[in-house]
């Protein structure tokens, strides 16, 4: 089936960005924006900002900036609001969350980052255990935070005279929840709202906000949030992009390219144990066991996914699959995440790979979630709504129709994006076939 070619909206005006969270990555996602806007620094990280595509033959030499190549807002148009429970400013928040360094990183755009004050949050303690701010909507009913957070869009919207909005959730991974009946369809998931139904946590508030107000909605973490049919299917109908699940920043990064090379290979996997140490908020939080079983749930899909032991039953048939993640404050937000894996090879012999990923954590996510709503708007200017799965390239856990397993291979996710970039602009795919080079005509 040819898709036709999309027509898409200039990129005019304020793009208003709202996170929900202003902790670690929000925070360096913030600075990191106003000292390139500045060309104070490098957006080191980002496909928008960084990456070129290519179009036509490979003869033809046209490899473009993605900025150059499509209409995307330009950083300097960005303006940033924020919730949060805490009621630090963006520059207080990133001093705290230890990110980036003073004197070289915040001081130059600290005005600029004073000037990010989290609005009140809709926040629930029984969804985030570990945490407790005074920065909150109180203990309401969840119809009336859902309407105070339409009124937070709605009043940013106009006193930053934002032409387009982005939301995007960079705030705590909430408790685990399984989709359930309140979350089939838009009028069990309005009685449930009215209910103050508990598997309406509030992540699904704001992304329900978000869509009401037509605003598109990405989750960088690995609650349940949008991934809902009653949200999905609202998204769709009223064109708006929705996105998730969970920045793919460091072990499971690594893990969707070392994993489709031993499948590429036909090399066995017998085990795979993943433990991390980390000491930032994110670390504290994912420490409560009901967060951490949705963090366990994002990361350990993606082996099987990849894998395919049903295809492959002798060589991944009976893969261990561990991972941890360990609480400890001296390390902040400098991840190390440790993987041991057991792999086997011709008749059998083992074999051992040891990966130790001495990682910042915000550091590599900031960028992700920049592309995540420069991409995300480009969508909804080009009137696609509903699940971006072309964005499955920055998530642990891709959000993806109906009985379609997700990609998660990196490099087939990196031709996807690609490939849909061309599409919207009117180029031709890239199948890499090429076989066309070699025929004499
Ligand atoms: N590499 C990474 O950093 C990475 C990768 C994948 C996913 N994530 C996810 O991204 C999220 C943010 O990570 P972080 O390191 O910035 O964490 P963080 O703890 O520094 O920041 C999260 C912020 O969200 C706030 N928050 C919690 N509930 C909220 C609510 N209901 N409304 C508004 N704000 C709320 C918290 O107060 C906190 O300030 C986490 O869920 C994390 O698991 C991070």
């Amino acid at each position: 089936m040819t898709v036709p070619t999309p027509t898409v909206a200039p990129a005019t005006g304020r793009l208003g960005v709202l996170t929900v969270g202003l902790g670690a990555v929000a925070s360096t996602l913030i600075a990191g924006v106003e000292l390139s806007r500045r060309n104070m620094s490098e957006p080191i990280g980002s496909l928008t900002q960084m990456g070129t595509i290519r179009l036509g033959r490979r003869t033809d030499g046209r490899a473009p900036l993605i900025k150059d190549f499509v209409p995307l807002t330009p950083l300097a148009d960005i303006v940033f609001g924020a919730w949060d429970p805490f009621p630090d400013d963006a520059y207080v928040a990133a001093q705290r969350a230890g990110v980036l360094d003073g004197p070289r990183h915040l001081e130059a755009v600290a005005e600029a980052l004073r000037s990010v004050r989290p609005m009140k949050a809709a926040f629930d303690p029984y969804y985030v255990k570990r945490l407790d701010g005074p920065n909150t909507k109180g203990a309401v009913s969840k119809r009336a935070m859902l309407e105070s957070i339409r009124e937070d869009i709605g009043t940013f919207r106009d006193a930053n005279q934002c032409d387009r909005m982005v939301m995007i959730w960079c705030g705590s991974t909430e408790i685990f929840i399984e989709p359930g009946p309140a979350h089939q369809d838009l009028e069990s998931f309005e009685r449930a709202i009215d209910a103050n139904d508990p598997t309406i946590a509030p992540s699904m508030l704001y992304a329900y906000a978000a869509l009401l107000e037509g605003v598109p909605f990405c989750n960088g973490a690995p609650n349940l949030t949008v991934d809902i049919p009653a949200l999905t299917q609202y998204a769709t109908e009223h064109k708006v992009p929705i996105s998730g699940k969970d920045f793919k920043t460091g072990q499971t990064l690594l893990k969707t390219v070392l994993a489709p090379m031993f499948k590429a290979r036909m090399l066995g996997v017998a085990g795979w144990y993943s433990t991390n140490i980390l000491g930032n908020r994110d670390g504290e939080v994912l420490d409560d066991p009901e967060s951490f079983k949705t963090k366990e749930e994002s990361k350990l899909g993606v082996l099987e996914h990849i894998l395919e032991p049903h295809k492959y039953p002798k060589l991944y048939g009976d893969v261990y699959h561990k991972v941890r993640i360990n609480y400890y404050p001296p390390r902040g937000d400098n991840k190390e995440g440790w993987d041991n894996i057991d792999i086997f090879g011709w008749l059998g012999y083992p074999m051992q790979i040891k990966v130790d990923f001495l990682c910042r954590d915000s550091i590599l996510a900031a960028p992700l979630a920049l592309d995540l709503v420069l991409f995300s708007d480009l969508a909804h200017r080009a009137g696609i709504g509903g699940i971006q799965e072309w964005l499955s390239f920055y998530y642990k856990a891709p959000q993806v129709a109906a009985g379609l397993y997700p990609e998660h291979d990196l490099f087939i996710q990196l031709t996807k994006l690609k490939n849909t970039l061309r599409w919207m602009m009117g180029e031709e795919q890239i199948t890499h076939l090429d076989i066309d080079y070699y025929l004499k005509t």
